[in-house]
């Protein structure tokens, strides 16, 4: 549903409600089936266009009745169809891409279904290459693929691993995850292109000997959300990452090239990623509960539980006040302040104390808001207004949080 809001299911003002599968003659072919149920699965159809070749790996059949389309092959099954698929399509992906029918796409060569379909569609183009590693490596092919990615051409690059024909090296072809995920990014709304974005996310861990270490019980779900809302926009991401109990797989961050994953365990740690990346962003939204206390003394060695323990806390370092100083006037700081109960008046304190654009304030207590949880609930304050915004999924309220930032932004500009 938020995918659809955001227009991920056509480019905005399209009727699109399509893509084009192109496959063809890669023994990944048998993956195809899988990239068909995982795009219809982001609420977009697929129509698949096979070449001769790829018949032999996987059946029309197959992607027939996973598709629920009709599947083609050859341009004289339905006449004008390689015009009347294009026309109407929001994206064409070739996965998997052989090296010959990426080498014709390069060349202009139309002399099958897909290759024509290529040459009469406007839209954006994904390619998934999937072929041995020698032929991927292969410079005549390098220069064709550079060719292609220069005129706009999306790649999604192969993986190292075992090959089908028994060979280890960069070949196969990229997880059904990161296809989908380069498709919703292609389609989004791409708002945010060009930005640099910095988010920081889950707890951190203050120790008090090797093994043992204070926290608290954020999930890291919120600024994940964060990251993957900004990254779906078009924006380079930075997450910078506390050890979060959410599992990374299947994450477009975890997928997508236009992204980096900073993992970090204290607040020192934090602080130094952050002051360091921080300086060319134009976005930075701390998500991260960040302790407030480490204990004084870290003991190099295993205390023992005999000897009793009592713990001098001290402060930890004011990670937000460092960044308001330390950041470019350009960057827009955004923090959070969690609180238990409806304490926006510190939240109102620290947005003014610490210098910041925006501060979101979420009530920890409230069903359905912070730790853990899926969904939240937060007001976002600025210096000159309030905005609440009421119970939604984490990833619905990271998009609104941005939609405020970049109506911000152009407000400043
Ligand atoms: C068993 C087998 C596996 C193949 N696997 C691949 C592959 O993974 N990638 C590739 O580029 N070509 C592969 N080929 C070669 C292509 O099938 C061949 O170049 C064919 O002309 C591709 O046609 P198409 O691009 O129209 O599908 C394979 C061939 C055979 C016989």
């Amino acid at each position: 549903m938020e995918d659809k809001e955001r227009g991920l299911a056509g480019a905005p003002g399209s009727v699109s409600k399509y893509v084009i599968l192109g496959v063809t003659g890669s023994v990944a072919a048998f993956k195809s089936p899988l990239v068909v149920r995982a795009i219809k699965d982001s609420g977009i159809g697929v129509r698949v266009v096979m070449t001769e070749a790829a018949k032999q790996f996987v059946t029309p059949l197959s992607l027939e009745l996973v598709s629920g389309n009709p599947v083609l092959w050859d341009s004289f099954q339905s006449p004008l169809s390689h015009i009347e698929i294009a026309r109407d399509a929001c994206a064409l992906i070739a996965a998997p891409a052989t090296l010959n029918t990426i080498s014709k796409f390069s060349t202009g060569v139309a002399d099958n279904l897909l290759t024509t379909l290529f040459m009469a569609f406007r839209g954006p183009v994904i390619i998934a290459p999937a072929m041995n590693w020698r032929m991927y490596d292969n410079p005549i092919f390098k220069d064709r693929l550079a060719y292609l990615k220069d005129k706009g051409i999306i790649e999604v690059t192969p993986e190292r691993g075992a090959l089908a024909c028994g060979e280890e090296g960069v070949g196969r072809m990229a997880s059904t995850q990161r296809i989908v995920h380069t498709l919703k990014r292609t389609l989004g709304a791409n708002d945010m292109k060009g930005l640099k974005v910095i988010v920081t996310s889950g707890p951190t861990r203050e120790y008090i000997d090797p093994v043992r270490f204070i926290t608290n019980r954020s999930s890291g779900k919120m600024g994940r959300a964060l990251a993957r809302a900004a990254c779906l926009r078009g924006a380079f991401v930075t997450l910078i990452s506390g050890p979060s109990s959410v599992p990374p797989h299947d994450d477009v961050l975890d997928e997508i090239d236009d992204a980096e994953i900073i993992r970090v365990e204290t607040s020192g740690e934090m602080e130094k990623a952050i002051l360091e990346k921080s300086k060319e962003a134009d976005i930075v939204v701390m998500a991260a509960a960040v302790c407030d206390f480490k204990p004084e003394r870290f003991s190099q060695d295993k205390l023992s539980r005999s000897e009793g323990l009592t713990l001098e806390l001290v402060k930890t370092a004011d990670i937000l006040g460092k960044i308001s100083a330390h950041a470019s006037k350009k960057t827009y700081l955004t923090g959070f302040a969690a609180e238990t109960g409806d304490r926006k008046d510190r939240a109102r304190e620290k947005l003014q104390k610490k210098g910041i654009d925006m501060i979101v304030f979420n009530d920890v207590t409230q069903e359905g808001a912070g730790f853990d949880s899926d969904t939240n609930i937060m007001t976002i304050i600025t210096p000159t207004e309030e905005l609440s915004i009421p119970k939604m999924s984490k990833d619905a309220g990271a998009n609104r949080i941005f939609d405020k930032i970049l109506l911000n932004i152009k407000g400043r500009n």
